[in-house]
């Protein structure tokens, strides 16, 4: 049985991370929050031990880890070589919701990267995940803490409905504030690219790299895709969803309610993911609606995301229907991104 321990970000018990830093040691898989979602870690120099992590979250063995360090001290024994550019933002973002691929050193077993010559390093500003990486005494391997292709978790509740005795320990210590992952930018390609948007907006990225590109190719062949986990089966709840996208948040409610309707009729449970504005037009008293936060509210978007998908497929709903009311600026890129994936390519444009 996994054993969950409450801890208050706030007034960390050491006790408790003293056993869970322990675990990490011992080759065991705890699962911790960070500021973007939660992840299940284990000791990034322990090949065994990232095994358990791939088994755990029935994950192929082709898509890599991210390793998670505590100091910029612990990039000599996981990056070969690493470059001005990658010093720079680290200073300038570390700790924070950024992932740098860089080329890795023989101590990062090959499992950890998938056999790439490269590996992903991040340092979370998590204040629980930051003392567990410092008490382990090794960087720290961890994905999101979620079965494979589902959506990711942003609570302690969310690890639980996912995992019931593959882990160790789950360290709880509430809502993630960020809610979608890290950003991860490619620093050995010849120009930078961010594979995947995240919790740092590109903008932030671009002030250091004007050139930074932007390769989110929504690829279904594993052997092509640049990042393996850019499948585009990702982050899906068991409803099927359905995306609408549009400039005129008011039109793409109006669209979704002929369509839940319609849908209704047909005898399908049906969710509604929204705006909180769209949610007074799409609310009829029966129906399972989520709303994600006000119109132009990113940060309350980001952070209600993956919860308002869990909430929706805990109401077992059929179809969910989807809005996604922001731009592709700022947070807004990731919030897009996931939602995109979550519909696996059930788009209706409303004009
Ligand atoms: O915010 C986050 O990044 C969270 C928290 C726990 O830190 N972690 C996370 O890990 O989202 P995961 O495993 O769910 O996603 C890692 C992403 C995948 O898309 C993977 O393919 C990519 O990083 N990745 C890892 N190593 C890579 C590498 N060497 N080259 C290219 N992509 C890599
Ligand atoms: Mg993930």
């Amino acid at each position: 049985m996994t054993i969950f321990y409450p801890v208050d970000p706030g007034n960390i018990n050491s006790e408790i991370m003293e056993q869970a830093a322990a675990c990490i040691r011992d080759g065991k898989l705890v699962a911790f929050p960070t500021e973007t979602v939660y992840g299940i870690g284990a000791n990034a120099f322990d090949a065994a031990a990232v095994e358990k992590i791939y088994k755990a979250k029935r994950r192929p063995s082709s898509d890599p880890l991210i390793v998670h360090i505590a100091d910029v001290a612990q990039l000599d024994d996981i990056v070969e070589d690493v470059p001005e550019l990658a010093w720079q933002l680290a200073q300038a973002f570390w700790p924070g919701p950024l992932t740098l691929i860089l080329n890795k050193t023989d101590k990062i077993p090959s499992n950890v990267t998938s056999g790439k010559p490269s590996v992903a390093v991040r340092m979370p500003s998590h204040p629980i995940a930051q003392e567990l990486i410092r008490r382990a005494q090794r960087p720290i391997a961890a994905p999101s803490a979620n079965l494979f292709s589902k959506p990711s978790s942003t609570s302690g509740k969310h690890v639980s409905e996912d995992f019931v005795d593959e882990l160790d320990m789950v360290l709880d210590g509430g809502e993630s504030t960020i809610g979608v992952e890290s950003t991860v930018v490619n620093l050995t390609a010849s120009v930078p690219v961010v594979l995947r948007p995240g919790g740092l907006p590109v903008e932030a990225l671009r002030k250091f790299i004007p050139e930074l590109q932007i390769k989110t190719s929504y690829l279904d062949e594993e052997t092509t895709a640049a990042s393996p986990g850019m499948l585009l089966k990702h982050y899906s709840p068991n409803a099927r969803l359905v995306l609408y996208l549009g400039d005129d948040p008011k039109r793409v409610a109006e669209r979704m309610k002929n369509e839940a309707e319609k849908l209704e009729a047909d005898g399908l449970g049906i969710g509604i993911l929204c705006s909180s504005q769209q949610g007074k037009q799409l609310n009829n008293g029966n129906r399972a609606v989520f709303e994600l936060g006000e119109e132009g509210d990113l940060e309350t978007i980001s952070k209600s995301l993956y919860r308002g998908l869990r909430h929706l497929d805990e109401d077992r709903v059929d179809v969910i229907l989807a809005s996604a009311p922001v731009s592709s600026e700022g947070l807004g890129l990731a919030i897009r991104d996931r939602l995109y994936r979550s519909a696996e390519g059930n788009v209706v444009e409303v004009s």
